[in-house]
């Protein structure tokens, strides 16, 4: 069997482009990606990739034993961490700061 990378995220920003970037650089390898599309989107997702849409709090289990990837990359996140501790009103300040002074 082909060897495969797995990729998180892989309807993102970064794990979108590095897909991209493996299918066209690794040709060896069988590009595998997750992702439960909860901020990426399908049309960014190139079509050579075996495309699971699953949370990654599921089980995945049978997503590695059917897939045996020999390397994982993880992209899959809630990536606004900048904004995470803050609160709604505090972001929209922080946003129109420019405007209220
Ligand atoms: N974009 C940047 O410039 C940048 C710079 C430095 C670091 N990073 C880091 O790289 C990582 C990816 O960033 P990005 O810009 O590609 O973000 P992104 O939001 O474009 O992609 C994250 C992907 O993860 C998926 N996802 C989120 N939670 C999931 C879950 N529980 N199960 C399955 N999929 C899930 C989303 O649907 C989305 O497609 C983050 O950790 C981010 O902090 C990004």
């Amino acid at each position: 069997m082909q060897k495969s990378i797995l990729i998180t995220g892989v309807a993102g920003l970064i794990g979108s482009k590095f897909a991209d970037w493996i299918i066209q650089n690794n040709p060896d390898y069988r590009v595998v990606g997750i992702d439960d599309l909860s901020g990426g989107y399908l049309e960014n997702i190139n079509s050579k990739v075996s495309f699971y849409k699953i949370n990654l709090n599921e089980d995945l289990s049978k997503i590695f034993s059917d897939e045996s990837p020999e390397y994982v990359y993880h992209f899959a996140a809630y990536a606004a961490e900048a904004y995470l501790h803050l609160s709604e009103s505090t972001i929209i300040r922080i946003i129109f700061y420019p405007l209220l002074t």
